[in-house]
């Protein structure tokens, strides 16, 4: 691996780092020779990331949380560093799109709104702010935000997911000028992954075509293909990329 690319020494914290896209960046930092804090509300999840971490010879603690819960994501910080001694890497990775904030505007309530805006983005928020001073005392301070097309693009009947994450899209730009040259923030938009996120879709074949059909690299994603971008925006590699957001996407966007 190239020494641009090497991670030793820096200490990561991934929400949502049990399952799907989360719990391939956990792997791959800590491949890349991160230490690697799993964190989400599932403790049985992030604890087998964690243990799949050390099997591989790495250094992980999985600490559980809700990112809308204030205190939780005090003590994710707090464990970081008391275990790794700082935190340099933040990933802003949970989220969700639950049915009731499916739909159109006139059908869905201003508490599915609310519940996706204090997940998606607020708990973003809530964990960057939280690891600030960390972040800012680091050598190699980044954030990665995990987007999605649906931050660059409107998708119909899903403006809640939509909304929070072009907000995310906001936060990384106004982020990115408020904490360089200290620390570096970015984001991942990523097209469609096969995740639990997306298995509804997959199980519905006329969707799943059109979705396929509209893609130029002509599939879904499979998570590590998000976890690459990641690992570069968090490394030295990407050392003069600040305010970006990569679309992983398969060229959806570019269409
Ligand atoms: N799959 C896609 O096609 C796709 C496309 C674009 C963007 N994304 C984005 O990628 C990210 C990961 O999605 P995924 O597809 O990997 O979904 P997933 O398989 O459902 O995983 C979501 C992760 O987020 C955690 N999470 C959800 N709500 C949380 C909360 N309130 N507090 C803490 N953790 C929470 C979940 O764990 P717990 O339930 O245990 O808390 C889980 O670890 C999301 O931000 C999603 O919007 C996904």
């Amino acid at each position: 691996m190239s020494e641009l690319f090497d991670l030793d020494g820096r200490v990561a914290v991934v929400t949502g780092g049990g399952r799907g896209i989360g719990r391939a960046i956990a792997m791959e930092l800590a491949n890349a020779g991160a230490a690697v804090v799993p964190s989400a509300r599932s403790r049985a999840e992030i604890e087998s990331v964690a243990a799949d971490i050390e099997d591989d010879g790495g250094d992980a603690i999985a600490v559980p949380a809700d990112v809308t819960d204030g205190d939780a994501v005090s003590d994710v910080i707090d464990s970081a560093t008391d275990e790794f001694g700082g935190i340099d890497i933040v990933v802003n990775n949970a989220g969700f799109n639950p049915d009731d904030a499916l739909g159109r505007p006139e059908t869905v309530e201003t508490e599915s709104l609310d519940q996706v805006l204090d997940v998606n983005l607020n708990g973003a928020y809530e964990v960057t702010h939280a690891a600030a001073d960390h972040l800012l005392e680091s050598d190699g301070g980044s954030v990665i935000n995990v987007a999605s097309v649906g931050g660059l693009v409107g998708l119909p009947r899903q403006h809640p997911y939509v909304a929070s994450k072009h907000g995310l899209v906001g936060l990384t730009k106004s982020m990115s000028l408020d904490w360089a040259p200290a620390v570096r923030v970015n984001a991942v938009a990523p097209g469609y992954v096969s995740t639990a996120l997306t298995a509804d879709l997959e199980d519905d074949e006329r969707l799943c075509r059109s979705i396929i059909d509209r893609t130029p690299l002509e599939r879904f994603a499979d998570p590590e293909e998000i976890a690459g971008p990641v690992v570069f925006l968090a490394s030295d590699a990407a050392s003069y990329v600040t305010g970006s957001v990569l679309a992983a996407d398969g060229g959806w966007t570019a269409r």
